[in-house]
């Protein structure tokens, strides 16, 4: 009996080894998110790169610090430590332990009342926007209102406060005209923050992020674990782990792109994600 039931469950597995490796290669046949991203330069010496950046002293704020991919992105900007102030703004304190932490500066804003924080947002060189809530969380009212409104908002007074680039984490599939109300917003925001003309605007496109998340999301936790067995065999438009993103946000801002605006499907974001080592 127990060695009918081991055999069975040997099945299971190899038969689920082969889907996901046959989803994996289909996934990779038909796969179109290859647009990449044009650079004026891109030299191999990463570290060169920081170097000269750090030398130009400027300041950061990270929008959605305490979330799975600010979090991870605050750590990769400590690390690597171009800017010489970075600031966080959210709706509560974070609470740091250690050295590394001792220059950050918190700005506690009312995200309904933005225009009474507009010192928050002031003299920044760079902002980097990783803010989102979902409509299983907050209903698509307030979905709209933590990923447009507050995003938009967050913008234009970074905007007015004199930032010169902003990073937005977007989502893969994020069209304006989409008749699904995720990618939708999500489009319509980039759109919209385009036309506020910083001088340089990165968006980022990730499709399902990789990563062991704290909060509870059934669904996206299956949706995760089917990409992360994917995401062994192939590189796809799909997934990307969580510290890929992080790292590619911080590598393209070392960099310069031909556009003023630029976008970074899912597979340009894994591959800048890799070019860091450290
Ligand atoms: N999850 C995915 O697989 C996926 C895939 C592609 C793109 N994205 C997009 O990538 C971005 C980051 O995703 P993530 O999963 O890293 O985010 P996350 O872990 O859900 O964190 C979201 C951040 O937004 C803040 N936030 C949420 N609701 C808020 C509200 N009502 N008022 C003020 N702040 C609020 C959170 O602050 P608190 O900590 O205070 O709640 C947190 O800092 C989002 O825009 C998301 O749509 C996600």
């Amino acid at each position: 009996m127990r060695l009918l039931c081991c055999s069975s469950l040997g099945k299971a597995t190899g038969i689920s080894a082969l889907f996901i490796v046959g989803f994996a290669l289909i996934l990779k046949y038909f796969d179109d998110d290859t647009v990449p991203v044009k650079y004026l330069s891109m030299s191999e010496d990463i570290e060169a790169q920081e170097e000269h950046f750090r030398r130009q002293n400027q300041s950061c704020f990270i929008l959605g610090a305490s979330g799975e991919t600010g979090k991870v992105l605050l750590e990769e900007l400590l690390q690597r430590n171009i800017y010489s102030r970075i600031t966080l703004i959210g709706r509560r304190k974070l609470t740091f332990e250690g050295e590394a932490y001792k220059n950050l500066v918190q700005e506690v804003v009312d995200f309904e009342k933005l225009d009474e924080y507009a010192a928050a947002f002031q003299g920044h060189h760079v902002g980097y926007c990783c803010l989102g809530t979902t409509r299983a969380k907050a209903g698509a009212d307030g979905f709209v209102r933590v990923d447009h409104d507050y995003v938009l908002k967050s913008a234009e007074l970074a905007k007015v406060g004199g930032c010169k680039q902003f990073h937005l984490e977007s989502s893969r599939g994020a069209n304006k005209d989409s008749s699904f109300l995720y990618l939708k917003v999500k489009g319509q925001v980039e759109a919209e923050i385009e036309a506020l003309d910083f001088d340089r605007f990165s968006i980022y496109r990730p499709g399902v992020l990789l990563v062991d998340r704290q909060e509870s999301r059934p669904g996206e936790w299956l949706a995760r674990k089917f990409f992360a067995a994917v995401n062994t065999v192939v590189t796809s438009s799909m997934s990307v782990p969580i510290q890929a993103v992080a790292k590619a946000m911080v590598s393209n801002t070392l960099l310069q792109p031909e556009k003023k605006t630029e976008i970074l499907e899912n597979k340009a974001i894994a591959a800048l994600g890799k070019t860091v080592k450290k």
